[in-house]
Order: structure tokens, then C-alpha cells, then sequence
């Protein structure tokens, strides 16, 4: 981690980062939206002159959906993904997001380390089953997530 800096990505970023999820089998649909809309949603690992990581946050209502998070195959283990998921859920933490949630294949035994827990896929949100993710872009094997705002229920809301 030593020499890598988290920052808000640009457009310019876009190609790497699309390079990156691909790279680890992710999907790409919506990250040049959520860029061009709120650049500031999604955060890149820089080390030097490479992008070595990347992490986005899609607003869904009341609610988000941290999504894209991923490190470059050969940097992972040295704290970039962790630092890349604290900065964006410490900004909706600031926007008083009423949960984040996300849905993995692949990494559901690290997301519990933010304070992730594992739902019912039926039980999130409208605006979170509604979006991309949720809809097409995850296989139905991949488990969902979320964290919860402190202080909010964890009730199905319309
Ligand atoms: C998941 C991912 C983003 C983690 O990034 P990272 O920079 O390697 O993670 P960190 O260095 O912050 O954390 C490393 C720790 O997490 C663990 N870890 C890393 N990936 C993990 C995974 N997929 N499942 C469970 N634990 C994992 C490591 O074993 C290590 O454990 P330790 O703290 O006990 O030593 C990265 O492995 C990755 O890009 N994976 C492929 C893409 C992916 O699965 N993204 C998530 C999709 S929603």
C-alpha cells in the first residue's frame, strides 16, 4: 500500500478501470454513467502512473450500491482494496445513505470485514433490485450484501 494514493477517478481513468474489471471478470455496464454523472463515485488506486485499483459507489434512492471494486491480480493482499471500500463508505456515511448494499460471486468472505452482512436477495430495497446489477448484470448465485446505517432498521422498505 506504501506509495499508492486513493483519489477520485476522471474520465480519463475510464479505459484502465474498464480494463481492470475485465481483467477480473466483472462487469463494466454503468461505470462510464456513474463517472460521467458523479466522477466523484468512483475512486482509483494509483501507484506511480499505473491505476492498480478501482471501487464505485451507484446511488439507488435512499440507498447505494458499492460496485466494481477491484485490484490489479499482481497488487492484491497489501491493504488497496481496503482503503479503496473505507474512503467510499466513509463518504456515504457522510451522505447518510440509509444502507449500502452489493452483491458478489467472489468476495463474499471479505465484504463482512466493513461490516457487510448477507441478505436475501428479495430483501433489499426497490431501488437497489431495480438497478443494473440486481437485475441483469449478476449471476443469481451471487450473494448479497449490506450495510446498514447505524441507528436504521433492517426492514424491507417499499
Ligand atoms: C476482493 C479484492 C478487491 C480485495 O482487494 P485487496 O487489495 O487484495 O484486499 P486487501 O489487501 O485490502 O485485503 C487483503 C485481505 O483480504 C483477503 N481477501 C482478499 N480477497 C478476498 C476474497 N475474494 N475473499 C475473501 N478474502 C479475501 C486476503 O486474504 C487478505 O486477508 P488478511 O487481511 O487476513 O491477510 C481483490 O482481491 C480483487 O480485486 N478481487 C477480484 C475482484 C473481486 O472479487 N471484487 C469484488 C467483487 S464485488
Amino acid at each position: 500500500m506504501d506509495g499508492t494514493t486513493i483519489r477520485p477517478a476522471t474520465g480519463k481513468d475510464l479505459a484502465a478501470v474498464e480494463a481492470l474489471l475485465r481483467e477480473a471478470a466483472l462487469p463494466t455496464d454503468g461505470v462510464a454513467r456513474i463517472l460521467a454523472l458523479t466522477p466523484g463515485d468512483v475512486v482509483v488506486a494509483v501507484q506511480g502512473e499505473s491505476i492498480v485499483g478501482a471501487a464505485a459507489i451507484e446511488v439507488a434512492g435512499a440507498d447505494a450500491l458499492l460496485r466494481s471494486v477491484v485490484v490489479r491480480s499482481n497488487g492484491r493482499s497489501t491493504g488497496v482494496g481496503r482503503a479503496m471500500v473505507t474512503q467510499l463508505l466513509a463518504e456515504a456515511d457522510r451522505r447518510r445513505y440509509e444502507g449500502v448494499y452489493l452483491l458478489t460471486t467472489t468476495a463474499g468472505d471479505w465484504f463482512p470485514r466493513f461490516g457487510f452482512t448477507r441478505v436475501e436477495r428479495s430483501s433489499v430495497p426497490r431501488a437497489i433490485a431495480e438497478t443494473w446489477e440486481f437485475k441483469t448484470g449478476c449471476a443469481d448465485t451471487a450473494v448479497a450484501m449490506a450495510r446498514r446505517a447505524t441507528g436504521t432498521s433492517a426492514g424491507r422498505r417499499p
